[in-house]
Protein backbone atom coordinates (compact mmCIF):
# COMPACT_ATOMS: atom_id res chain seq x y z
CA UNK A 1 0.00 0.00 0.00
CA UNK A 2 3.24 2.14 0.46
CA UNK A 3 5.49 4.04 -1.65
CA UNK A 4 3.81 5.75 -4.35
CA UNK A 5 0.19 5.10 -3.83
CA UNK A 6 -1.86 8.46 -4.06
CA UNK A 7 -3.88 9.07 -1.26
CA UNK A 8 -6.91 8.98 -3.78
CA UNK A 9 -6.37 5.52 -4.91
CA UNK A 10 -7.00 4.32 -1.45
CA UNK A 11 -10.18 2.18 -0.20
CA UNK A 12 -12.78 4.18 2.26
CA UNK A 13 -13.23 5.06 4.52
CA UNK A 14 -9.50 5.32 6.07
CA UNK A 15 -7.95 7.48 8.81
CA UNK A 16 -5.14 9.29 7.25
CA UNK A 17 -2.31 11.15 9.53
CA UNK A 18 -0.59 13.88 7.46
CA UNK A 19 3.41 12.60 9.02
CA UNK A 20 4.48 16.17 8.35
CA UNK A 21 1.32 18.23 10.39
CA UNK A 22 2.22 15.61 12.84
CA UNK A 23 6.03 15.81 13.44
CA UNK A 24 5.51 19.83 13.31
CA UNK A 25 2.86 19.68 16.43
CA UNK A 26 4.81 17.38 18.24
CA UNK A 27 7.96 19.83 17.70
CA UNK A 28 5.38 22.78 18.90
CA UNK A 29 4.35 21.03 21.83
CA UNK A 30 8.34 20.53 22.84
CA UNK A 31 8.96 24.22 22.06
CA UNK A 32 6.28 25.39 24.31
CA UNK A 33 7.31 23.06 27.31
CA UNK A 34 10.76 23.85 27.07
CA UNK A 35 10.56 27.52 26.82
CA UNK A 36 9.44 27.35 30.51
CA UNK A 37 10.89 24.42 31.56
CA UNK A 38 7.76 22.59 32.53
CA UNK A 39 8.03 18.32 31.70
CA UNK A 40 5.41 17.16 29.64
CA UNK A 41 4.19 13.64 29.47
CA UNK A 42 1.49 13.71 26.80
CA UNK A 43 -1.59 11.39 27.22
CA UNK A 44 -1.74 8.56 24.76
CA UNK A 45 -5.47 8.49 24.93
CA UNK A 46 -5.78 10.74 21.54
CA UNK A 47 -3.64 8.12 19.12
CA UNK A 48 -3.39 5.29 21.00
CA UNK A 49 -0.14 4.46 19.52
CA UNK A 50 3.07 3.33 20.72
CA UNK A 51 4.89 5.17 17.25
CA UNK A 52 3.67 8.02 17.89
CA UNK A 53 4.38 7.82 21.94
CA UNK A 54 8.00 6.85 20.47
CA UNK A 55 7.87 10.11 18.72
CA UNK A 56 7.00 12.10 21.61
CA UNK A 57 9.78 10.69 24.20
CA UNK A 58 12.17 11.17 21.26
CA UNK A 59 11.02 14.73 21.12
CA UNK A 60 11.55 15.45 24.77
CA UNK A 61 8.80 14.40 26.67
CA UNK A 62 9.17 12.55 30.08
CA UNK A 63 6.47 9.82 29.62
CA UNK A 64 3.17 8.78 28.44
CA UNK A 65 0.20 9.30 30.32
CA UNK A 66 -2.75 6.44 29.02
CA UNK A 67 -6.39 6.85 30.10
CA UNK A 68 -7.16 3.61 30.88
CA UNK A 69 -4.90 -0.03 32.09
CA UNK A 70 -5.77 -1.65 29.24
CA UNK A 71 -3.64 1.32 26.86
CA UNK A 72 -0.65 1.33 29.65
CA UNK A 73 -0.57 -2.57 29.23
CA UNK A 74 -0.12 -2.15 25.00
CA UNK A 75 2.44 1.22 26.08
CA UNK A 76 4.81 -0.60 28.77
CA UNK A 77 4.86 -4.01 26.26
CA UNK A 78 6.40 -1.75 23.49
CA UNK A 79 8.70 -0.58 25.54
CA UNK A 80 7.22 2.85 26.83
CA UNK A 81 9.05 3.00 30.15
CA UNK A 82 7.60 5.78 32.21
CA UNK A 83 3.63 5.78 32.64
CA UNK A 84 1.28 7.66 34.58
CA UNK A 85 -2.46 6.44 34.35
CA UNK A 86 -4.74 9.37 35.12
CA UNK A 87 -7.83 6.98 35.58
CA UNK A 88 -7.91 5.07 38.59
CA UNK A 89 -7.66 1.47 38.66
CA UNK A 90 -10.22 -0.26 40.41
CA UNK A 91 -11.37 -3.89 41.79
CA UNK A 92 -8.82 -6.88 41.77
CA UNK A 93 -8.21 -8.18 38.11
CA UNK A 94 -7.44 -4.95 36.98
CA UNK A 95 -4.79 -4.90 40.16
CA UNK A 96 -3.29 -8.15 39.16
CA UNK A 97 -3.08 -6.82 35.42
CA UNK A 98 -1.76 -3.79 36.93
CA UNK A 99 1.41 -5.14 39.06
CA UNK A 100 2.36 -7.29 35.95
CA UNK A 101 2.36 -4.50 33.32
CA UNK A 102 4.32 -2.90 35.90
CA UNK A 103 7.23 -5.25 35.96
CA UNK A 104 7.99 -3.94 32.31
CA UNK A 105 7.83 0.14 33.10
CA UNK A 106 7.98 2.26 35.54
CA UNK A 107 3.90 2.82 35.89
CA UNK A 108 2.25 5.27 38.34
CA UNK A 109 -1.38 5.71 39.24
CA UNK A 110 -3.88 8.12 40.45
CA UNK A 111 -6.16 7.42 43.45
CA UNK A 112 -9.03 9.06 45.67
CA UNK A 113 -10.33 6.80 47.68
CA UNK A 114 -9.06 5.02 50.80
CA UNK A 115 -10.26 1.38 50.07
CA UNK A 116 -8.54 2.01 46.60
CA UNK A 117 -5.09 2.92 48.58
CA UNK A 118 -5.24 -0.53 50.18
CA UNK A 119 -5.59 -2.76 47.45
CA UNK A 120 -3.46 -0.64 45.62
CA UNK A 121 -1.03 -1.82 48.67
CA UNK A 122 -2.11 -5.19 49.15
CA UNK A 123 -1.52 -6.17 44.78
CA UNK A 124 2.02 -3.93 45.14
CA UNK A 125 3.01 -5.75 48.33
CA UNK A 126 1.88 -9.78 46.79
CA UNK A 127 3.56 -8.33 43.05
CA UNK A 128 7.43 -7.16 45.22
CA UNK A 129 7.70 -3.93 43.67
CA UNK A 130 6.59 -0.65 45.21
CA UNK A 131 4.01 1.52 43.42
CA UNK A 132 4.08 5.32 42.83
CA UNK A 133 0.28 7.18 43.71
CA UNK A 134 -0.25 10.18 43.01
CA UNK A 135 -4.41 11.74 44.65
CA UNK A 136 -6.42 13.07 42.28
CA UNK A 137 -8.09 16.45 42.86
CA UNK A 138 -10.62 18.06 41.68
CA UNK A 139 -10.23 20.87 40.30
CA UNK A 140 -13.38 21.72 38.73
CA UNK A 141 -14.68 19.00 36.37
CA UNK A 142 -17.01 17.69 38.55
CA UNK A 143 -15.63 13.87 37.53
CA UNK A 144 -13.00 11.77 39.91
CA UNK A 145 -10.72 12.94 43.24
CA UNK A 146 -11.10 14.73 46.07
CA UNK A 147 -12.08 18.02 46.78
CA UNK A 148 -9.04 20.63 47.33
CA UNK A 149 -7.83 21.34 50.37
CA UNK A 150 -7.34 18.79 53.55
CA UNK A 151 -8.57 15.26 52.44
CA UNK A 152 -5.54 14.85 50.00
CA UNK A 153 -3.05 15.21 52.84
CA UNK A 154 -5.15 12.40 54.77
CA UNK A 155 -4.65 10.23 51.67
CA UNK A 156 -1.13 11.20 51.36
CA UNK A 157 -0.43 10.08 54.81
CA UNK A 158 -2.14 6.62 54.24
CA UNK A 159 0.25 6.08 51.20
CA UNK A 160 3.30 6.74 53.38
CA UNK A 161 2.49 4.49 56.10
CA UNK A 162 2.10 1.52 53.33
CA UNK A 163 5.49 0.25 52.79
CA UNK A 164 4.32 -1.03 49.28
CA UNK A 165 3.25 2.50 47.90
CA UNK A 166 4.79 5.62 47.40
CA UNK A 167 3.07 9.12 47.41
CA UNK A 168 4.64 11.49 44.38
CA UNK A 169 1.93 13.72 44.19
CA UNK A 170 -1.29 15.43 42.81
CA UNK A 171 -3.15 15.32 39.62
CA UNK A 172 -5.50 18.38 38.87
CA UNK A 173 -7.19 18.24 35.19
CA UNK A 174 -9.92 20.18 34.48
CA UNK A 175 -11.09 19.09 30.48
CA UNK A 176 -13.83 21.43 30.13
CA UNK A 177 -12.12 24.22 29.68
CA UNK A 178 -9.66 23.55 27.19
CA UNK A 179 -11.84 24.77 24.48
CA UNK A 180 -13.17 28.08 25.97
CA UNK A 181 -12.60 29.95 22.58
CA UNK A 182 -11.69 32.97 24.11
CA UNK A 183 -8.17 33.10 24.96
CA UNK A 184 -8.26 35.90 28.64
CA UNK A 185 -11.57 33.67 29.31
CA UNK A 186 -9.76 30.45 29.31
CA UNK A 187 -6.84 31.75 30.70
CA UNK A 188 -8.97 32.80 33.63
CA UNK A 189 -10.95 29.78 34.05
CA UNK A 190 -7.26 27.82 34.41
CA UNK A 191 -5.93 29.86 36.82
CA UNK A 192 -8.97 29.06 38.94
CA UNK A 193 -8.88 25.15 38.25
CA UNK A 194 -4.24 25.80 39.13
CA UNK A 195 -5.17 27.79 42.71
CA UNK A 196 -7.33 24.93 43.68
CA UNK A 197 -4.47 22.86 43.10
CA UNK A 198 -1.96 24.71 44.76
CA UNK A 199 -3.74 25.41 47.68
CA UNK A 200 -3.60 21.40 48.05
CA UNK A 201 0.05 20.88 47.73
CA UNK A 202 0.60 23.84 49.80
CA UNK A 203 -1.34 22.13 52.41
CA UNK A 204 0.96 18.96 52.03
CA UNK A 205 3.88 20.65 51.98
CA UNK A 206 2.81 22.59 55.25
CA UNK A 207 1.74 18.98 56.91
CA UNK A 208 5.96 17.97 55.46
CA UNK A 209 4.92 15.87 52.84
CA UNK A 210 6.76 15.83 49.78
CA UNK A 211 4.73 16.43 46.67
CA UNK A 212 7.29 15.92 43.68
CA UNK A 213 4.66 15.74 41.15
CA UNK A 214 1.81 18.42 39.69
CA UNK A 215 0.48 16.90 36.96
CA UNK A 216 -2.55 17.82 34.32
CA UNK A 217 -3.66 20.43 31.53
CA UNK A 218 -4.43 19.73 28.45
CA UNK A 219 -3.48 20.85 24.81
CA UNK A 220 -5.70 24.18 25.42
CA UNK A 221 -4.42 25.21 28.78
CA UNK A 222 -0.71 24.17 27.33
CA UNK A 223 0.29 27.72 26.93
CA UNK A 224 -1.70 29.49 29.81
CA UNK A 225 0.01 26.52 32.62
CA UNK A 226 3.65 26.93 31.54
CA UNK A 227 3.23 30.64 32.01
CA UNK A 228 1.11 30.68 34.76
CA UNK A 229 4.01 27.93 36.58
CA UNK A 230 2.89 25.61 38.96
CA UNK A 231 2.55 22.27 37.00
CA UNK A 232 5.70 20.25 37.18
CA UNK A 233 4.05 18.21 34.29
CA UNK A 234 1.80 18.48 31.29
CA UNK A 235 -0.35 16.03 30.26
CA UNK A 236 -2.14 17.36 27.03
CA UNK A 237 -2.89 14.89 24.29
CA UNK A 238 -5.14 16.37 21.63
CA UNK A 239 -2.62 18.64 20.19
CA UNK A 240 -1.00 16.00 17.83
CA UNK A 241 -4.31 15.73 15.53
CA UNK A 242 -6.59 18.44 16.74
CA UNK A 243 -9.67 18.11 15.53
CA UNK A 244 -12.80 20.85 14.38
CA UNK A 245 -13.86 21.61 18.27
CA UNK A 246 -10.27 22.56 19.27
CA UNK A 247 -9.59 24.70 15.95
CA UNK A 248 -11.58 27.56 17.88
CA UNK A 249 -9.62 27.25 21.09
CA UNK A 250 -7.29 31.12 20.55
CA UNK A 251 -4.33 31.87 21.31
CA UNK A 252 -3.03 34.91 22.88
CA UNK A 253 -4.16 38.00 21.18
CA UNK A 254 -6.34 36.24 19.59
CA UNK A 255 -4.02 34.15 17.44
CA UNK A 256 -4.99 30.65 15.82
CA UNK A 257 -3.55 27.82 17.76
CA UNK A 258 -0.50 26.46 16.83
CA UNK A 259 -1.50 23.05 16.17
CA UNK A 260 -2.62 22.14 12.67
CA UNK A 261 -5.21 19.56 11.57
CA UNK A 262 -3.35 16.29 10.98
CA UNK A 263 -5.89 14.00 11.06
CA UNK A 264 -8.71 13.32 8.77
CA UNK A 265 -11.03 10.72 7.37
CA UNK A 266 -11.39 10.21 3.58
CA UNK A 267 -14.63 9.22 2.39
CA UNK A 268 -16.21 7.95 -1.27
CA UNK A 269 -19.46 9.78 -2.56
CA UNK A 270 -21.47 6.68 -3.14
CA UNK A 271 -24.76 7.88 -4.13
CA UNK A 272 -26.11 11.20 -5.35
CA UNK A 273 -29.68 10.90 -5.06
CA UNK A 274 -30.93 14.59 -5.27
CA UNK A 275 -29.30 17.54 -7.29
CA UNK A 276 -28.63 18.77 -3.78
CA UNK A 277 -27.30 15.38 -2.38
CA UNK A 278 -24.67 13.33 -2.07
CA UNK A 279 -24.03 10.32 0.05
CA UNK A 280 -20.78 9.42 1.35
CA UNK A 281 -19.57 6.14 2.86
CA UNK A 282 -18.67 7.87 6.44
CA UNK A 283 -21.47 7.36 9.11
CA UNK A 284 -21.11 6.96 12.59
CA UNK A 285 -18.76 3.70 12.52
CA UNK A 286 -16.14 5.65 10.57
CA UNK A 287 -16.12 8.93 12.51
CA UNK A 288 -17.18 9.97 16.17
CA UNK A 289 -20.29 12.13 16.28
CA UNK A 290 -19.68 13.22 20.06
CA UNK A 291 -18.62 16.43 19.12
CA UNK A 292 -20.80 16.88 16.17
CA UNK A 293 -20.81 16.54 12.79
CA UNK A 294 -18.09 16.44 10.70
CA UNK A 295 -16.45 18.69 8.20
CA UNK A 296 -16.17 18.23 4.69
CA UNK A 297 -12.99 19.96 3.83
CA UNK A 298 -13.15 21.91 0.83
CA UNK A 299 -16.91 21.66 1.05
CA UNK A 300 -17.55 24.02 3.39
CA UNK A 301 -20.68 25.28 2.62
CA UNK A 302 -21.57 21.75 2.31
CA UNK A 303 -23.94 20.35 5.58
CA UNK A 304 -22.65 16.98 7.08
CA UNK A 305 -25.11 14.95 9.03
CA UNK A 306 -24.72 11.67 9.80
CA UNK A 307 -27.22 9.28 8.08
CA UNK A 308 -26.73 6.10 9.70
CA UNK A 309 -23.43 3.70 10.74
CA UNK A 310 -22.70 3.72 7.63
CA UNK A 311 -23.70 6.82 5.73
CA UNK A 312 -22.72 10.39 5.68
CA UNK A 313 -24.90 13.14 3.65
CA UNK A 314 -23.61 15.95 2.17
CA UNK A 315 -26.76 19.21 1.22
CA UNK A 316 -25.50 22.01 -0.50
CA UNK A 317 -28.38 24.67 0.30
CA UNK A 318 -29.95 26.04 -2.28
CA UNK A 319 -27.39 24.94 -4.39
CA UNK A 320 -26.26 22.06 -6.92
CA UNK A 321 -23.58 19.41 -5.69
CA UNK A 322 -20.51 19.33 -7.14
CA UNK A 323 -19.72 15.87 -6.20
CA UNK A 324 -20.08 13.05 -8.71
CA UNK A 325 -20.56 9.22 -7.66
CA UNK A 326 -16.84 7.73 -6.77
CA UNK A 327 -15.12 11.38 -5.78
CA UNK A 328 -13.38 11.48 -2.40
CA UNK A 329 -14.29 13.74 -0.03
CA UNK A 330 -11.74 14.64 2.90
CA UNK A 331 -13.27 14.97 6.30
CA UNK A 332 -12.35 16.65 9.55
CA UNK A 333 -13.19 14.66 12.35
CA UNK A 334 -15.09 16.70 15.30
CA UNK A 335 -13.27 14.82 18.01
CA UNK A 336 -10.00 13.07 17.54
CA UNK A 337 -10.13 10.96 20.10
CA UNK A 338 -13.37 8.81 19.66
CA UNK A 339 -12.35 8.72 15.83
CA UNK A 340 -9.13 7.24 16.55
CA UNK A 341 -11.24 4.43 18.50
CA UNK A 342 -12.91 3.52 15.44
CA UNK A 343 -10.01 2.54 13.06
CA UNK A 344 -7.03 -0.27 13.52
CA UNK A 345 -4.86 1.81 11.69
CA UNK A 346 -3.39 4.73 10.22
CA UNK A 347 -2.79 5.79 6.89
CA UNK A 348 0.56 7.64 7.09
CA UNK A 349 0.91 10.16 4.44
CA UNK A 350 3.19 12.76 3.37
CA UNK A 351 2.89 15.22 0.41
CA UNK A 352 -0.24 13.53 -1.38
CA UNK A 353 1.26 10.03 -0.89
CA UNK A 354 1.12 7.24 0.85
CA UNK A 355 3.98 6.82 3.05
CA UNK A 356 3.61 3.73 5.96
CA UNK A 357 0.67 2.18 7.93
CA UNK A 358 0.31 2.41 11.50
CA UNK A 359 -1.33 -0.38 13.88
CA UNK A 360 -3.49 2.06 16.64
CA UNK A 361 -2.23 -0.67 19.12
CA UNK A 362 -4.44 0.18 21.30
CA UNK A 363 -7.65 0.74 19.87
CA UNK A 364 -10.27 -0.20 21.48
CA UNK A 365 -8.46 -1.05 24.95
CA UNK A 366 -11.27 0.50 27.41
CA UNK A 367 -10.71 -2.07 29.83
C1 LIG B 1 -6.94 13.30 32.53
C2 LIG B 1 -6.69 13.89 31.18
N1 LIG B 1 -5.51 14.52 30.97
C3 LIG B 1 -5.22 15.07 29.79
C4 LIG B 1 -6.11 15.01 28.72
C5 LIG B 1 -5.70 15.61 27.40
O1 LIG B 1 -6.44 16.72 27.08
P1 LIG B 1 -6.43 17.34 25.60
O2 LIG B 1 -6.83 16.23 24.68
O3 LIG B 1 -7.44 18.40 25.67
O4 LIG B 1 -5.07 17.80 25.34
C6 LIG B 1 -7.35 14.38 28.91
C7 LIG B 1 -8.32 14.36 27.81
O5 LIG B 1 -9.46 14.00 27.91
C8 LIG B 1 -7.64 13.80 30.17
O6 LIG B 1 -8.81 13.19 30.40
Amino acid sequence: MTGSMKIEELDTPVLLVDAGALERNIAAMQDIAAATGVAYRPHSKTHKSSIIASMQLDAGAVGVCCAKLGEAEIMAASGIPDILITSQVVGRNKLVRLVQAAQNANIMVVADNEDNISDLSSAAQTAGKPMDVLIEVDVGQGRCGVPPGPEATRLARLIGDTRWLRFRGLQGYQGLIQMTADFDDREAQVRLALEKLMETADHLKRNNIEVDILTGGGSGSSIIDTALGGYTELQPGSYVFMDSRYRSAQWPGGAATPFENSLTILGTVISRPATDRAIVDVGYKAASSDGGPIVPLGYENAEFTFAGDEHGQLFFPGGTCPLALGDKVTFLPSHCDTTVNLYDRYIVTRDGTVEDVWEISARGRVQ
